[in-house]
């Protein structure tokens, strides 16, 4: 276990694909518990590969007041409606950004044993936790396709820098 060093902008691992996951083996549950401690150590609400230079395709999220939740092969499978968010990165300190982000998202991957599980976050039911989950799935699952949120950025103007004191109120994966 061990907290591994965060690859920040412009790191070119960050605008990589990450690779399909065929086996869970040691190594792999080695970096997914690397993952964990780092994206808790940070704090941060989630967490891919690629944000700790590797480019196996696993994420992790953790809601508040909730264990971490693994996603190994994640992918969308539906998504709908449009709201604004305000969004940090761990790879892009400082700044937050306006941004579009879906109202509701269904995704799937493998648990860590290697079977399918299936969520779905639902934003339009005032749910702060489905809000942040919502939100997460798409951040994470951007960063394994080498994705970050400031490319939705409508404008130059969506792109805020924060002061030191503020940096760490806004929750960022
Ligand atoms: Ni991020």
């Amino acid at each position: 276990m061990a907290v591994l060093p965060m690859r920040m902008l412009p790191d070119p691992i960050l605008r990589q694909k990450a690779k399909r996951i065929r086996n869970i083996d040691a190594s792999l549950l080695r970096l997914i518990n690397d993952m964990i401690d780092t994206m808790q150590a940070a704090p941060g609400v989630g967490i891919a590969a690629n944000q700790v230079g590797d480019l196996h395709r696993v994420m992790v999220i953790q809601l508040p007041d909730e264990e971490p939740i693994v996603f190994i092969n994640p992918e969308i499978t539906e998504r709908s409606g449009e709201r604004e968010v305000i969004e940090g990165c761990l790879s892009i300190p400082g700044y937050q950004g306006y941004l579009k982000r879906s109202i509701t998202v269904k995704a799937r991957g493998l648990d860590l044993h290697g079977k399918l599980f299936k969520v779905r976050a639902d934003a339009s039911t005032e749910s702060e936790r489905d809000a942040l989950f919502a939100e997460a799935l798409e951040h994470e699952i951007d960063h394994l396709n080498g994705i970050l949120y400031i490319d939705h950025l409508e404008s130059h103007e969506s792109l805020h820098k924060l002061e030191p004191e503020t940096a760490q109120v806004q929750a960022s994966s």
